[in-house]
């Protein structure tokens, strides 16, 4: 049985498609043993009646360094799902390879310090992007730098906005984040 910790800090919806895929079996042998949030969001929710514990440890300098006190000594792999705060250079460092994260767009265009949720649908529209997508990718110090491990792109429509983007990108993440968790963990695809 495969250890998965999960970050948030948001809606938790791509926490949410791994608890169900879980439960539905699309991710074999593999459980949440925690939920860690950087602040009060409803992600942490998410967790409700499926006996998955939370924790809050409130965004800060000292975060990297408190994580990696509680974090769980079997951990497999660590899924930073809708995850704003940076972790650092050490943490990053002691988990090479185990921790992953979903990004809204087609790295490496859109990435970096402040590139996250709707500024990234507006960036790709601003830049008149043909195409966008998503990519799950290793996380490394240099924010999202880590090599590639999925990533599945459509083409920018004309009459796109930053909803219709979010919409089907988030349709892409429920695809390809699964899909990532066994590629990493070497389960079935
Ligand atoms: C997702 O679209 C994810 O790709 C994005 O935040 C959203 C979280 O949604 N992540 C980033 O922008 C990270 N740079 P969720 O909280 O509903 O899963």
């Amino acid at each position: 049985m495969k250890n998965i910790v999960v970050l948030v800090s948001g809606g938790g919806t791509n926490l949410q498609r791994i608890i169900d895929c879980i439960d539905n079996g699309e991710i074999p042998n593999a459980k949440i043993s925690l939920v860690v949030a950087d602040r009060a969001c409803f992600g942490l929710e998410r967790t409700d009646n499926h006996n998955i514990p939370t924790l809050l440890i409130p965004r800060g300098k000292t975060f990297s360094e408190e994580l990696q006190q509680i974090l769980p000594e079997n951990t497999d792999l660590i899924v930073l799902a809708g995850f704003l705060s940076i972790l650092n250079k050490e943490f990053c460092e002691s988990f090479t390879g185990k921790i992953i994260n979903i990004h809204p767009a087609l790295l490496p265009k859109f990435g970096g310090k402040g590139m996250w949720g709707n500024y990234v649908h507006d960036a790709v529209l601003k830049g008149g992007e043909k195409e966008s997508g998503a990519t799950v990718h290793f996380v490394t110090p240099g924010i999202d730098e880590g090599e590639i491990i999925l990533q599945k792109s459509f083409p920018v429509s004309k009459d796109e906005t930053i909803e219709t983007l979010a919409e089907k990108i988030h349709e892409i993440e429920c695809e390809i984040l699964p899909k990532a968790i066994n590629n990493v963990l070497e389960l079935p695809l």
